[in-house]
């Protein structure tokens, strides 16, 4: 099965939870991108909507497709927020920032009335934690804050230590985010507590956010070859 084509089934469904006249959270990514331009064809089409996106990557598609966009200065509530994740746990908890835009993925998903997750089917996990786990950090003293993160993957009980700078291009250069920071991948490999790693995460000076997005996902929609199962969470 093409995982492109169960993105595109997973954004398609989405469609269904915005409704005219909504503040929508565009987020980053693949499926995201599928989704920003479905919702693209639509607002051609008459739905009003506003957008407010995650990155500038996505700033960039929405206005192509033609999306009416806000700053998130500009809002107080956003009414629905759809986005893609890395993994997906039974109890929606997700690993996010695979495409380092996790700080203002999290930011707006917090500001949201609802946020609903899309993604292929092979992103559902029992386990979450195989996904390197993004922190993006504060560029000043990051290699500090790396062993700190080290440390709190040894003693939250994860399977594993390894924690490395994102770097891309031949140069190896780091990875520099929207909001000018760099992200460190932690490979915990199992992550028994995710609250507990993000609470240890967030306790570190240097940790600008990290990627553990707990009770924030309300709806999960995981696209297959053939249309999306969707999956709601029972505490909303
Ligand atoms: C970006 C993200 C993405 O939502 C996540 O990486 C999934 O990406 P894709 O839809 O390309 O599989 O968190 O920061």
């Amino acid at each position: 099965m093409s995982a492109d084509l169960a993105k595109l089934n997973a954004a398609q469904a989405a469609l269904d939870y915005v409704k005219d006249g909504m503040i929508v959270g565009l987020g980053t990514g693949s499926t995201s991108a599928h989704f920003v331009r479905l919702l693209g064809e639509r607002v051609r089409q008459g739905l009003r909507v506003k957008g407010v996106p995650t990155s500038e990557a996505t700033r960039n598609l929405a206005e192509q497709s033609g999306i009416p966009l806000l700053e998130i200065s500009q809002v107080t509530s956003i009414d629905v927020d759809v986005d893609g994740a890395d993994e997906v746990d039974p109890a929606f908890r997700l690993i996010k920032g695979g495409g380092g835009a996790l700080l203002r993925e999290k930011i707006v998903a917090s500001a949201s009335k609802s946020m609903v997750v899309i993604a292929d089917e092979g992103k559902w996990v029992e386990t979450l934690g195989a996904f390197p786990l993004p922190v993006e950090v504060s560029r000043f003293g990051f290699a500090l804050t790396l062993e700190r993160v080290r440390r709190a993957l040894r003693g939250t009980k994860c399977g594993g230590d390894e924690v490395v700078l994102r770097t891309s291009g031949k140069a190896n250069e780091p990875v520099i985010t929207d909001g000018v920071n760099y992200i460190l991948d932690a490979h915990a490999r199992s992550i028994p507590v995710p609250e507990d790693l993000g609470a240890a995460l967030k306790d570190i000076a240097g940790v600008v956010e990290h990627g553990l997005f707990i009770n924030l996902a309300r709806t999960v929609i995981l696209g297959q070859a053939k249309g999306a199962v969707v999956k709601a969470h029972e505490a909303f």
